[in-house]
């Protein structure tokens, strides 16, 4: 019989120690809780025919790191011990294939906001379930997205380079409104009237052949799923640009898809109502999800280098 995936694992690594899930707490006076400070990644393991691999895990953990540099964050480990950290965590919970959660937060028993000087803590948290982040059958259907009315921060307001937990107020305004009036992704502009990114991804253009994205100051996440489809097409022999994409892009795309982590490659099938392309994925898109899918999940040659095998089971004699 399989075991039933309900996401609580046995095992979270919290500074250097593997503990409990139920022993994982903090308390309601930390800093976290009432002013959102707190930086994290979400990342992917996946299982391959020979064992599991998580997906691209140095640069996670890389920008794990820099997202505390940017909010001037102490974190006690290197990028070698988180990934070293990362790999043991889920080996202990003996997951094939997992979403991963490091977070890193300020905690401490003080009031005010200022944070230097506050404790900080670091967890790696695995979740032992299926992230369907757009619904079931959304990566081979398609989804329908809107135009948020809530744009994406200002560059000289919120640091959207940084993996931060308050930034999600913003991306949690935009899926409401999209959520309510019956679509599945919001499309948020930037503060100049560019288009930026998902709630929870970023996007491609496909028009003319050619794959456009938006800049990384167009306020969006520097994400790790984008730069591997720019690579992966770039190897297709496909060309890319990274530019400023007015509204109207939208409407007149030949296809469209999401990428991140939780989405991986979701078409788009219409934005505001109007059918993107011929209302159905593409074949640009479906070309770069089976790479893309080929490389994270082991059918393919990792010639970039992007999977971090985890000894876990039999492999790890246990
Ligand atoms: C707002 C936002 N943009 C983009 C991404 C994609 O980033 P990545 O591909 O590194 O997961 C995410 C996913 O975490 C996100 O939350």
């Amino acid at each position: 019989m399989t075991k039933p995936r309900t996401g609580r694992v046995a095992k979270i690594w919290r500074d250097g120690e593997l503990v409990n899930w139920d022993d994982a707490n903090i308390h309601v006076i930390s800093h976290v809780a009432h002013y959102g400070s707190s930086v994290f990644e979400g990342i992917r393991s996946y299982e391959t025919p020979t064992g599991a691999a998580v997906f691209r895990l140095p640069e996670h953990i890389e920008r794990l790191r820099d997202s505390c540099r940017i909010y001037r964050m102490p974190l006690e480990y290197s990028v070698e011990q988180l990934v070293q950290a990362t790999v043991e965590t889920i080996a202990a919970n003996d997951l094939r294939s997992c979403y991963i959660r490091p977070l890193v937060v300020r905690t401490g028993e003080q009031m005010g906001f200022y944070p230097i000087g506050v404790p900080i803590e670091t967890f790696i948290i695995c979740w032992n379930s299926e992230i369907l982040y757009l619904g079931h059958d959304a990566q081979e259907a398609g989804v329908d997205a809107c135009v948020s009315s809530w744009r994406r921060a200002a560059p000289d307001t919120f640091p959207t380079m940084a993996k931060a937990g308050g930034n999600y107020l913003n991306s949690q305004l935009s899926k409401i409104e999209a959520r309510q009036n019956g679509y599945h992704e919001a499309i948020a502009l930037d503060s100049f009237g560019f288009v930026s990114e998902g709630a929870g991804e970023n996007l491609f253009v496909v028009h003319d052949g050619a794959l456009i994205t938006s800049p990384i100051a167009a306020g969006i996440l520097h994400g790790i799923t984008r730069r591997s489809v720019i690579q992966i097409a770039r190897d297709m022999g496909l060309e890319v640009r990274e530019q400023n994409l007015p509204r109207e892009m939208l409407y007149v795309a030949h296809e469209l898809f999401f990428c991140g982590t939780a989405a991986e490659i979701t078409p788009i099938r219409s934005v505001d109502k109007v059918p993107v392309g011929e209302g159905r994925p593409g074949p640009i898109t479906r070309a770069i999800r089976e790479e893309f899918f080929g490389i994270a999940k082991g059918r393919v040659a990792d010639r970039h280098g992007w999977l971090t095998p985890v000894p876990i089971g039999a492999e790890a004699g246990a």
